[in-house]
């Protein structure tokens, strides 16, 4: 795993295939038509929620899905025939009532013929709690590709075994190591990254500026939970893009194992701090948590873990 750029590449505003960062101002909608077919090896994306966030104005789910369904037969034109697509997805949610995203969007990409791989949970510990329903605590990544034919590269995402010293105990292989010597496949639930994403949020109050690639944006993905899939999904110099890119962890994500990065967003002030952000990447200057760094476990003395003396006396959790 190489996370030193060979090269610096120049920041190119419009699509070109020799290019290999490309931060592209506009409509996703607009921008992916101008895009050739069968290019990106993965489209990965978070898009708007259509919940009211600063950067989206709230329509009715069926519009929402109507121009999603747009979005998404242009996103299945340009990606790679051994490409996939990743669609991370939260709720959308009316007058307190909870529709998961996932659910409307799998038959968007099956009618498209997309196959799913997987429904990957990206589990988080913390975040708003709800007082008339359970809180919130994971997201969903719809992974899907075009074709039976795909590229996956398990052995590049692979996490160390828990019992690295099970063996076979019966069979020709009887004695010898069972596991894989590279590590076991990370499953379909990722934990890992969100807990230390979300572990700084408890510590520190200052939510906001915790983690060390927090911007002004209200909802970025964590650097490496895009790594995880551009080495499992790609190759290296295979195109990654991200339609609606907004501070470009995407793409940052792309570049950080050699592949080409493109993103894309109609907000000019994300397009100018995916800009910097991707400049600060290559000048070695730019904070991001390391890929695979161990999880922060509280030790429970911090102030932050024990019961305020205010609350002494009552049953904090009473099921636990
Ligand atoms: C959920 S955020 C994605 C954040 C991104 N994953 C990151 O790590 O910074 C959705 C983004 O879509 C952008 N956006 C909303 N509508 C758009 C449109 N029609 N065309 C392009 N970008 C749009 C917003 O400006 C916002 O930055």
């Amino acid at each position: 795993m190489d996370d030193v750029l060979n090269e610096y590449h120049s920041i190119q505003e419009q699509f070109n295939a020799n290019a290999h960062i490309v931060i592209c101002q506009g409509d996703a909608l607009a921008r992916l038509r101008q895009l050739p077919e069968n290019t990106f090896k993965l489209v990965v994306s978070s898009p708007p929620y259509n919940i009211g966030k600063a950067y989206e104005k709230q329509t009715s789910l069926d519009d929402y899905i109507e121009w999603q369904k747009d979005i998404i037969r242009e996103m299945l034109r340009i990606t790679d025939q051994e490409g996939s697509i990743v669609w991370q997805v939260g709720n959308y949610v009316d007058a307190g009532e909870v529709f998961p995203l996932d659910i409307y969007f799998y038959p968007l990409f099956k009618e498209l013929g997309m196959r799913l791989r997987n429904r990957i949970i990206w589990h988080f510990d913390h975040g708003l709690h709800a007082s008339k329903r359970f809180s919130g605590r994971y997201e969903v990544l719809l992974w899907f590709t075009k074709s039976d034919h795909y590229t996956f590269n398990l052995d590049a995402v692979r996490v160390p075994s828990k019992y690295p010293g099970k063996l076979h105990y019966k069979g020709e292989k009887i004695g010898q190591p069972s596991g894989n010597p590279l590590g076991k496949n990370p499953s379909d639930y990722w934990q890992i990254i969100s807990n230390e994403w979300e572990t700084g949020r408890i510590e520190i109050p200052n939510v906001k500026s915790n983690h060390p690639e927090k911007t002004e944006h209200p909802c970025q993905f964590p650097v490496e939970l895009i790594e995880r899939c551009v080495l499992a999904l790609t190759n290296e110099d295979d195109w990654v893009l991200d339609p609606f890119g907004g501070v470009g962890s995407s793409v940052i994500a792309a570049i950080k194992h050699n592949r080409r990065g493109m993103m894309i967003d109609r907000d000019a002030s994300y397009n100018k701090l995916a800009k910097e952000r991707v400049n600060a990447f290559q000048n070695g200057t730019l904070k991001i948590r390391p890929l695979g760094k161990p999880v922060h476990q509280p030790t429970g003395k911090e102030k932050v873990a024990k019961i305020p003396e205010l609350w002494l006396g009552q049953n904090q959790g009473q099921l636990l």
